[in-house]
């Protein structure tokens, strides 16, 4: 099913996995925590609300894991939180905010906002015809050129996989998708907006590069505010040019 591209943007839900990626959003745009909370536990989710730019806006985190005390990273959580703020907020418009490397060889250097143009797993493997393609998964995002060229952002094939590290065949499933940004998140949450049919597009900031020499644990550590920062900066603008706009003309 194709979306709807007269559906108005009034509502927008915002997923962010880390609480240092999520908190510069929330302060930015002044929005208040939700209590009581709106995704109950035993969820670990945290919900902040808010109008900005004249529609609803809705950041929401992934919170913390009970077991270790650090935010809940990776498809599973993302995807799990997808869902129930999907059903909770009614979102017109599914934005995946957060950190990840990226590859200079597709142009990317760190502090860089990128627009995903497709999403995809490169940890699935199951060589099994139609279970193959499956894993992969490998779906569009919701084209947005308007808001690429009004923010000036560059673009590219987003790649998850439960990992901040790589081992050969992930390298070797990256290069296949054509991957220009790494993550640990959008691919999930791509499944989640397809089966609600939701438009889902992703922002994310560049903190470490991938085809470099340099460890991503390294890089990342070191540059994970300056990359929160980066979206700190680029999202009001973002929500301000997809208010009230029709899906079609993003
Ligand atoms: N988030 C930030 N950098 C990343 C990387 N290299 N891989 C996965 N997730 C990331």
């Amino acid at each position: 099913m194709a979306v709807n591209g007269d559906r108005k943007v009034q509502t927008v839900l915002v997923l962010v996995a880390m609480e240092a990626e999520a908190m510069p959003l929330i302060n930015i745009l002044d929005l208040k925590e939700d209590i009581p909370q709106r995704i109950p536990p035993p969820a670990p989710a945290v919900s902040y609300s808010g109008s900005k730019h004249g529609i609803e806006v809705h950041v929401v985190r992934n919170g913390k894991c009970q077991l270790h005390g650090v935010d809940n990273v990776g498809t599973v959580p993302a995807a799990v939180t997808a869902y129930l703020a999907v059903h909770e907020f009614k979102p017109d418009l599914v934005i995946s905010v957060g950190t990840a490397g990226g590859f200079k060889s597709k142009g990317a250097a760190i502090g860089d906002v990128f627009l995903a143009t497709a999403f995809a797993n490169h940890d699935r493997r199951i060589p099994i015809p139609g279970f193959d393609k499956y894993g992969v998964w490998r779906v569009d995002a919701l084209a947005a050129p308007n808001l690429k060229a009004a923010l000036n952002l560059k673009e590219g094939v987003v790649s998850s996989g439960n990992s901040l590290s790589y081992s050969q065949e992930d390298w070797d499933q990256m290069t296949a998708i054509g991957a220009a940004v790494k993550e640990m998140e959008a691919a999930g949450i791509s499944w989640v907006a397809h089966l609600h049919n939701v438009p889902f597009i992703a922002l994310k900031s560049i903190t470490d590069i991938v085809d470099g020499d340099r460890p991503a644990q390294e890089e990342f550590l070191e540059n994970l505010h300056s990359a929160a920062k980066a979206l700190q900066d680029v999202i009001s603008p973002v929500l301000e040019f997809v208010a009230a706009k029709s899906i079609k003309d993003l």
